[in-house]
């Protein structure tokens, strides 16, 4: 009868680590498939429900004095794509998003350069105010969309005026910004000009929303 070699001391210790290897090799592959698993699913649960807390919130505090908006003198917060602008009657808040595709318009002060549109045109159809006449407003940078100081577009692929949002006295005295409620939106081929303001005297606003 022939000497089983793994019958020996030595023998019997690789034959438990040889074991200890197939184990160990086993627990890894379930580790990994279990970590695998658990990516996968997190990464779903992810999808079907996100975290609102990573945006951005739509309501902000203007950092600015209100007095220190004037008339002609728009207040251009771009990185929250709001400008509040001041005219005879109060504050109003457009949302700079370009109705076309999205962009960000810029702040022009002759907004009908470039456009052939004459500036009598643009003073009548501009929303202007007795002291504001200058022709002022946005022009989108990605196709060339113009818009007048009452977000009202005039040129370009713009189908519809930018919206208005909600813009009110926090109890501090600065303005406070809600992109999340709108006050004036519009829809195609509407230039009705927006009665809606906050009156820095009586430091509520008018409740004339569009539509
Ligand atoms: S996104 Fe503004 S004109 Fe196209």
């Amino acid at each position: 009868m022939g000497l089983n070699p793994y019958d020996t001391p030595r023998g019997r210790l690789h034959r438990l680590a040889d074991i200890s290897r197939r184990q160990f090799l086993l627990f890894m592959g379930i580790l990994a498939a279990l970590a695998a698993s658990l990516f996968g699913g997190i990464k779903t649960l992810g999808f079907l429900f996100p975290n609102a807390n990573l945006e951005e919130p739509l309501a902000f505090t203007v950092d600015v004095e209100p007095d220190a908006i004037t008339v002609g003198n728009p207040l251009q917060i771009t990185e929250k794509r709001v400008s509040i602008i001041r005219d005879d009657s109060g504050y109003y808040a457009v949302y700079l998003v370009c109705t076309h595709l999205g962009c960000t318009p810029n702040y022009v002060t002759n907004v009908t350069n470039g456009t052939g549109v004459a500036d009598d045109v643009a003073k009548e159809r501009g929303a202007r105010q007795a002291a504001e006449q200058i022709p002022n407003g946005w022009a989108c940078p990605c196709h060339g969309s113009r818009y007048y100081i009452d977000s009202t577009n005039f040129y370009g692929p713009a189908p519809r005026p930018m919206d208005w949002v909600d813009v009110q006295y926090s109890p501090s005295g600065k303005l406070a910004v809600d992109r999340g409620k709108l006050v004036v939106q519009r829809g195609a081929g509407v230039t009705t000009k927006p009665e809606w303001r906050l009156d820095p005297k009586t430091k509520k606003d008018n409740g004339k929303t569009l539509p």
